[in-house]
């Protein structure tokens, strides 16, 4: 017999289904909760609303376990490129090698803009944010590509994202500087080409380092999916509506900017640089993150699901010592970000609310340690998590039991009220 669960509301009693996933999580299901009781249920920030049912990621944050498919991230994060990862995600299984071949063609001959999206780019305010250059410009792409035809087509669409997002996102950062755009080259690998589109100069020609192409895959395949998180489920609520795949992307793009969400990796660059640049002792500084009346939180601190040490940010730690190692950069925010985790993690307030460093934490520093400028850490994050966002795309519009995302709400405001005339109020 299936499980189920048992609700008294005003004496009365309810039979609720439970659903139990792969990995033994459990929900009940409260889909005719209203139509039967009269009554909803209230979770402002949903932390314990199941808004969909997903093969794609799995995590336990009590014990630290990120999947993506089945396959735990340390395992990904060593043997894999992006693209198999992102393959992974979309197609649910690791590609062939004639199916990684054919990814890797698709993903060069979309790898060009449209020339007229250059201009686009030149008009945009010299100091403009490049996540607010990246979710317009998304949008402006599904107007260059608006069929998405078959089935077969919108896997196309998928790769086309893949790589002009890529090709966008470099250009964006050479525009910015007034410099002249460096094209894609079909010879170089995904990673490779974003960085030798970034720095590639006449007087400079930039020469491929395997191991920064390495840390580049790595950070992209920590940040490739992560369930239902905000970026996430906004793109699956904006695809809802059946709005195109690209305004569901954009969607998630301004979702990823803010500093709770992707953009903490810039806010911790900003945080760690300010401590440097005051001089504040780490005691000063775990104060403050610890004083409620105080605003300051300690960036790269937190995880509304992993209460223990984040699995991506060991990976990332690990890696940033290596890169810095490689470069020999002896960088004084690292020395800084070591000394806070080392307080933090031995500290009542962190340990009492479960709060370890997450991703973002320790990947400014290796962004940085590759060139890559603080305002395009987050943009990094959004390369990154494009696969996962059009993988859970992809399992929402696939979904047979889809309808338009609704929450409902506990109304407070006024109760009827009269119209109050002009001259009486
Ligand atoms: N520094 C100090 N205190 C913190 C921090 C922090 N970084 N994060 C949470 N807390 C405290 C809160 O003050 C609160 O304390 P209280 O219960 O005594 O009032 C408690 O821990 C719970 O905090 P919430 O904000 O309710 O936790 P929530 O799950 O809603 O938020 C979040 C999670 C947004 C990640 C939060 O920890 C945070 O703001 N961290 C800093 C920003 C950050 O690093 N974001 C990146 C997240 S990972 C990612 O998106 C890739």
């Amino acid at each position: 017999m299936s499980e189920t669960v048992r609700l008294i509301i005003e004496g009365k009693e309810y039979e609720l289904p439970v659903i139990i996933g792969s990995e033994g999580e459990k929900a009940f299901d409260i889909t005719a909760l209203r139509r039967k009781t009269g009554y909803i249920t209230y979770d402002p920030g949903f932390g314990n609303t199941g808004s969909c049912a997903s093969a794609i990621t799995f995590m336990d944050g009590e014990k630290g376990i990120l999947r993506y498919r089945g396959i735990p991230i340390e395992d990904l994060a060593e043997n894999a490129t992006f693209i198999e990862t992102a393959f992974l995600l979309i197609n649910g299984h690791l590609p062939s090698l004639s199916e990684l071949n054919q990814t890797r063609v698709l993903l060069n001959d979309s790898s060009m803009l449209h020339e007229s999206m250059q201009v686009f780019f030149q008009n945009f305010p010299q100091a403009s944010h490049p996540m607010g250059i990246l979710s317009a410009m998304i949008m402006a792409l599904r107007s260059f590509y608006p069929d998405m035809g078959t089935e077969e087509d919108i896997h196309t669409h998928f790769l086309y994202l893949i790589s002009k997002v890529r090709t966008m996102a470099a250009m964006s950062y050479r525009m910015s500087r007034g410099e002249k755009v460096v094209y894609p080259r079909h010879d170089l690998s995904y990673c490779a080409n974003f960085l030798n589109m970034m720095f590639d100069s006449p007087v400079h020609p930039y020469i491929v380092d395997e191991d920064l192409v390495k840390a580049m895959n790595v950070f992209l395949i920590l940040h490739a999916d992560h369930e239902q998180n905000c970026s996430t489920a906004a793109v699956r609520l904006v695809g809802s509506s059946r709005a195109p795949l690209y305004a569901s992307i954009a969607a998630g793009v301004s979702a990823l900017w803010g500093p709770l969400h992707g953009g903490a990796n810039q806010a911790v660059i900003e945080m760690l640089e300010k401590i440097h640049k005051d001089g504040a002792t780490i005691d000063e500084v775990i104060r403050r993150a610890k004083d409620r009346n105080d605003p300051f939180r300690l960036m790269g601190f937190g995880h509304r699901i992993y209460k223990t040490y984040d699995p991506r940010a060991k990976i990332i730690k690990k890696m940033c010592d290596k890169v810095l190692g490689k470069l020999k950069i002896e960088d004084p925010l690292l020395d800084i970000a070591k000394r806070l985790e080392e307080v933090a993690l031995t500290d009542a307030y962190f340990i009492d609310h479960n709060l370890y460093p997450n991703v973002d934490f320790y990947s400014g520093i290796v962004l940085r340690a590759m060139r890559i400028p603080t305002n395009m850490f987050t943009v990094m994050f959004a390369i990154g998590r494009l696969p996962g966002w059009i993988a859970q795309w992809k399992e929402s519009m696939e979904d047979p039991s889809r309808r338009i995302s609704r929450p409902r709400q506990i109304y407070t405001g006024l109760t009827e009220s009269a119209w109050v005339p002009m001259d009486q109020r």
